[in-house]
């Protein structure tokens, strides 16, 4: 199926860059958000940072025109939905909403337009039987910051037609994206279970008084090549979203191995939460700079 027209509901950290990704790819792109001052913000970000793409020569000023010429921003689901192909879910990380916005949209939307949902935690089975269409609902994941990261895992519920994925699959190459495709739903998808295992056994090394959080972080950099230890990388993102994703992975499973390990439920507990607070598995100065290990 071609994919013409692309709704994006949601202007958020990840909607807004979806958003411009479908637009330089040469799509007409309507963004919706039910907030007018998040479309006021993700204008401004998107015309700072693409600009600077411009200053930097990866991109013409001619394409960053077209690009904001295709794209519209609008406060009505209604206006945004009418003539989509494609719809992009990208609003806030509660099944509810999302259930709401979903049989609402899919009322307004074209019969043959796909609905795919952003969300990092919540599987389409989950949202498909609140429209019409379920064998048109799917998830297509993408990382933070979606304008750089090249990854978007795609994923079908037990409903999903096979069009529905190619189509997925093909826009997401289409917008210069590597599709990893998950053949049965699981919490977490791939790439965040794989993260999860590293920073497990990071944290459980520790425990064990194996080795240090900078030396497990050095072994991590300068054998494996990544580009920050997993305790850095917990410091980044917060040990409460380590916290709070296993905290939801053992409940779903009641699987003792999903639970968070002890010394992030201590970390938890104690408010260090990393680079937001001063001090996770290490400290830091006021300016973020990293001032060395917290224990
Ligand atoms: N932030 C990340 O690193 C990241 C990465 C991958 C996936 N995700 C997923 O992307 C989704 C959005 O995350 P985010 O970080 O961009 O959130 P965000 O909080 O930055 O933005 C959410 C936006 O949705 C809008 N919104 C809420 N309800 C709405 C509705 N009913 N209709 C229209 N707009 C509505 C809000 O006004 C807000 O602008 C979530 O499902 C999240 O799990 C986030």
């Amino acid at each position: 199926m071609d994919v013409n027209n692309v709704l994006v509901v949601g202007a958020g950290a990840m909607g807004r860059q979806i958003a411009m990704l479908c637009a330089l790819s040469g799509r007409n792109v309507a963004l919706v958000d039910v907030d007018a001052g998040m479309l006021t913000t993700a204008e401004q970000e998107l015309r700072s940072r693409i600009g600077r793409n411009v200053e930097k020569g990866r991109l013409a000023q001619e394409q960053m025109d077209a690009a904001f010429g295709r794209m519209r921003m609008t406060t009505s689901l209604e206006e945004g939905a009418a003539d989509a192909d494609f719809l992009i879910e990208a609003i806030v990380e509660k099944v509810d909403v999302k259930r709401d916005l979903l049989s609402k949209v899919d009322k307004i939307l074209p019969p043959h337009a796909i609905i795919a949902t952003n969300s990092s935690t919540i599987v389409s089975s989950r949202l498909a039987d609140a429209t019409s269409r379920p064998d048109r609902v799917c998830n297509m994941h993408f990382f933070n910051p979606a304008l750089v990261m090249k990854c978007v895992e795609v994923l079908g519920n037990p409903e999903t037609s096979e069009e529905t994925i190619e189509t997925t699959v093909a826009l997401t190459k289409s917008i210069g994206k590597s599709p990893v495709l998950l053949r049965q739903e699981i919490s977490g998808f791939v790439a965040n279970r794989l993260l999860a295992g590293i920073q497990d056994e990071a944290v459980s090394l520790y425990e064990k008084g194996i080795a240090s959080v900078a030396d497990i972080d050095t072994a991590a950099r300068e054998a494996l090549g990544h580009p920050m230890g997993p305790f850095e990388l917990m410091d980044m993102t917060g040990i409460d979203v380590n916290f709070y994703v296993r905290t939801a992975r053992f409940e779903e499973s009641r699987d003792e191995a999903q639970k968070p390990k002890r010394a992030v439920v201590e970390k938890f507990e104690r408010g260090e939460l990393g680079r937001k607070t001063g001090v996770g598995w290490y400290r830091y100065d006021s300016a973020g700079k990293k001032l060395g290990p917290a224990d």
